[in-house]
């Protein structure tokens, strides 16, 4: 239920960048928002599993790159949905190195700082780290890239450990409501149409007759 009223809120898209052991690495967040602004803090939140969290405890920084509606797909698709742990992922995405050693995307972005880690906090899943801003571009280009534009107009998706995931099946599934008892039936396994005649629904025994479309 909270999946569907969650996926209004609205988000930036943005490349995380990391020293890493053997290269540097960057991965794709759509999670950082700013906390304070004295002193000035901003917080993103990044998987257990990434690599990229385990860089940024190791190095206690990283870059954040602001992409733009022209940052092309090929890249967010080479920086979202493979690891820095298995590939060197920066060898087909054009990047430059900052004094301080960690990369900023090169991919039509609008802009990007860097930051050094001031505080963190634990969930199950993700650590939010909360940093200062160091240093960063000069100007802005180009429009920011929002989370709901790379939905609806790239058709993007999220793979598993972004924030946002929600199994595909189970938000695309159509749901049927009993006019009895009120129980709704996601079709994300077994199509409705496909339900035997006889099927009763499990709550109150009530035929399949009086299920309707939500
Ligand atoms: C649109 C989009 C948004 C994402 N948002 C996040 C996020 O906010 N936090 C996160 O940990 N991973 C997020 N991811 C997933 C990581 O980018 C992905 O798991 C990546 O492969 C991690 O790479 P790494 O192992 O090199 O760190 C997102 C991916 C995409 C495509």
């Amino acid at each position: 239920m909270y999946d569907k009223i969650l996926t209004s809120l609205s988000y930036g898209m943005f490349a995380i960048g990391v020293r890493g052991d053997k290269a540097p690495n960057a991965c794709i967040v759509n999670t950082v928002m700013q906390i304070s602004s004295l002193p000035m803090t901003i917080a993103v939140s990044v998987n257990h599993n990434n690599y990229t969290n385990e860089c940024i405890k190791k190095y206690g920084e990283f870059t954040v790159s602001v992409l733009s509606e022209n940052t092309s797909g090929t890249a967010i698709g080479a920086l979202g949905y493979t690891s820095g742990r298995d590939t060197n992922k920066l060898s087909n995405v054009r990047y430059k190195m900052l004094r301080e050693g960690a990369p900023v995307i090169q991919e039509e972005i609008c802009c990007w700082f860097f930051c050094k880690v001031v505080n963190t906090v634990e969930t199950v899943t993700h650590t939010i780290f909360i940093a200062e801003p160091k240093a960063g571009s000069e100007s802005i280009k180009g429009t920011p890239m929002t989370y709901d534009y790379y939905r609806n107009v790239i058709k993007g998706k999220s793979p598993k450990y972004a924030p946002t995931y929600v199994e595909e099946k189970e938000a695309e599934a159509e749901k049927y409501v009993c006019t009895i008892c009120k129980y709704e039936y996601s079709d994300s396994l077994v199509p409705f149409d496909e339900l035997p005649e006889d099927w009763i629904c499990p709550i109150c025994g009530a035929p399949k007759s009086v299920f309707k479309k939500k």
